[in-house]
């Protein structure tokens, strides 16, 4: 049944189990398209789309993230880094690493957008997906973030701001967080 589209806001969740079979290309095609189709600060479109398909790397991204993690001042962090059952992609068949160009103006604001148009693309076709920023870390350290950034042939200049793990869902309908009051206030008359 066709959704509208604050019903496929509404209905997104961040997927953290999916099915090991692999999303089709031309689903994952819509869902990269979506992300180009974002705002971007004076239209520079500073992003770069690295779509991942490889276990073992996205397994070695993982553990060197973990072992990030644990050695932050965060305690959930620390706690998250620490648990040996987690995959920080959750085993997702893709990986989706969304970059953007440091000279930009506005890179961390374009490649958000991007990500967020291209998790409701993926919502709208059903398909699974978790903004996953943990990846930050190791992207962003001193000596592997280079060693990383080449075994997944970063673009020269580009900062890895985000993945998107993408799947089609293990379990559907899970419930969505309550949304918090008090966040809207409006302004009419002086
Ligand atoms: C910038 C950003 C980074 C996030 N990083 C992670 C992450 O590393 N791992 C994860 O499981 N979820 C991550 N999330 C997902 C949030 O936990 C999730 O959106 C939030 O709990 C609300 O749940 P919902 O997406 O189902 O509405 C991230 C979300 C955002 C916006």
């Amino acid at each position: 049944m066709e959704k509208i589209f604050l019903d496929v806001i509404k209905s997104r969740r961040s997927v953290r189990a999916y099915k090991d079979e692999q999303v089709k290309d031309e689903q994952l095609e819509l869902i990269l398209e979506g992300g180009m189709w974002a705002p971007s600060g004076i239209n520079q479109q500073s992003w770069h789309f690295t779509v991942v398909q490889n276990k073992e790397l996205l397994n070695d991204i993982s553990n060197e993230t973990k072992k990030i993690l644990q050695k932050g001042e965060n305690d959930y962090l620390r706690k998250l880094g620490e648990n040996e059952n987690l995959q920080i992609f959750y085993n997702a068949p893709t990986v989706i690493l969304v970059s953007g160009d440091e000279k930009a103006a506005t890179p961390m604001e374009d490649t958000s957008a991007a990500v967020q148009n291209m998790l409701l693309v993926a919502e709208s076709m059903s398909i699974g997906t978790c903004w996953v920023g943990t990846i930050q870390g190791l992207f962003s350290h001193p000596q592997l973030g280079e060693v990383y950034k080449k075994k997944c042939n970063i673009p020269e200049g580009y900062k890895v701001y985000h993945a998107v793990s993408v799947g089609y869902k293990k379990i559907e309908g899970q419930k969505a967080p309550r949304r918090k009051e008090n966040k809207i206030n409006y302004i009419k008359h002086l």
